[in-house]
């Protein structure tokens, strides 16, 4: 998959167009911005770098401007061609599963579904690898993420005790969650049961 067109709605119901489009080494600076208002311990640059080098699924969600845009959004990231960011994912494929490492909405765009569309994108892209799993890390604290997760069928696996660096030299636990994915083809087969 490189280029995919979604379509979703904003919460105040407006319809709009929402594309997932390759990350690419030119846009590391603006990304790594972000990551600073995301996150207590951000990815830097060199984490993306070195994630597009291994190969790894970098994608971004991104969105035309239109004439009826928030003035709010007048500050929020653009990508050198105008279009909003709206935040990004970074997968790890791996033998049968995959390992989502990094999902980014920028804060301004939060709760207008922006994760739960990446998330579907990396669910049908995991299928399409071959992958029986999806798995991820989560700190115990982060309730919206793990709400998230769970909304998607996400089960906890286990617990990592004190896998995050948290303030004044502490660690936070971390969830291990796990999402069983099935093939692609017991997933149609699911559709179709289902019609
Ligand atoms: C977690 C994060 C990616 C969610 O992004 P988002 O685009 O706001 O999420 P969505 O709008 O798609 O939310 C989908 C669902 O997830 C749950 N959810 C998301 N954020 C939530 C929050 N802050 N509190 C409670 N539930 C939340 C809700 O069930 C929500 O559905 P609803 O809005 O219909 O109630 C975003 O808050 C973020 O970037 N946080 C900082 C980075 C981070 O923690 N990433 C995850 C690391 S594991």
């Amino acid at each position: 998959m490189t280029t995919a067109t979604l379509w979703g709605a904003r919460a105040d119901g407006a319809a709009r167009g929402w594309e997932l489009v390759p990350m690419d080494s030119n846009i590391l600076p603006l990304v790594a911005e972000v990551e600073k208002t995301a996150y207590s311990h951000p990815w830097g640059i060199g984490h993306f770098s070195d994630s597009l080098l291994s190969g790894y699924w970098l994608q971004m969600l991104v969105t035309e401007p239109q004439p009826d845009d928030p003035a709010e959004w007048a500050s929020a990231p653009r990508l050198p061609d105008g279009r909003w960011l709206l935040g990004y994912l970074v997968a790890m494929p791996g033998f049968e599963e995959v390992h989502l490492l990094n999902i980014t909405t920028v804060p301004l765009h939060r709760r207008h579904g922006c994760a739960r569309l990446m998330m579907g994108a990396l669910i049908a892209w995991s299928r399409l690898q071959g992958a029986l799993a999806l798995w991820l890390e989560v700190r115990v604290s982060n309730r919206g993420a793990i709400a998230l997760y769970e909304g998607l069928g996400f089960r906890q696996l286990n617990v990592r005790k004190g896998y995050y660096p948290d303030a004044d030299d502490r660690r936070e636990d971390a969830l291990v969650m796990s999402l069983r994915l099935g093939t692609e083809r017991d997933a149609a087969a699911t559709e179709g049961a289902r019609a």
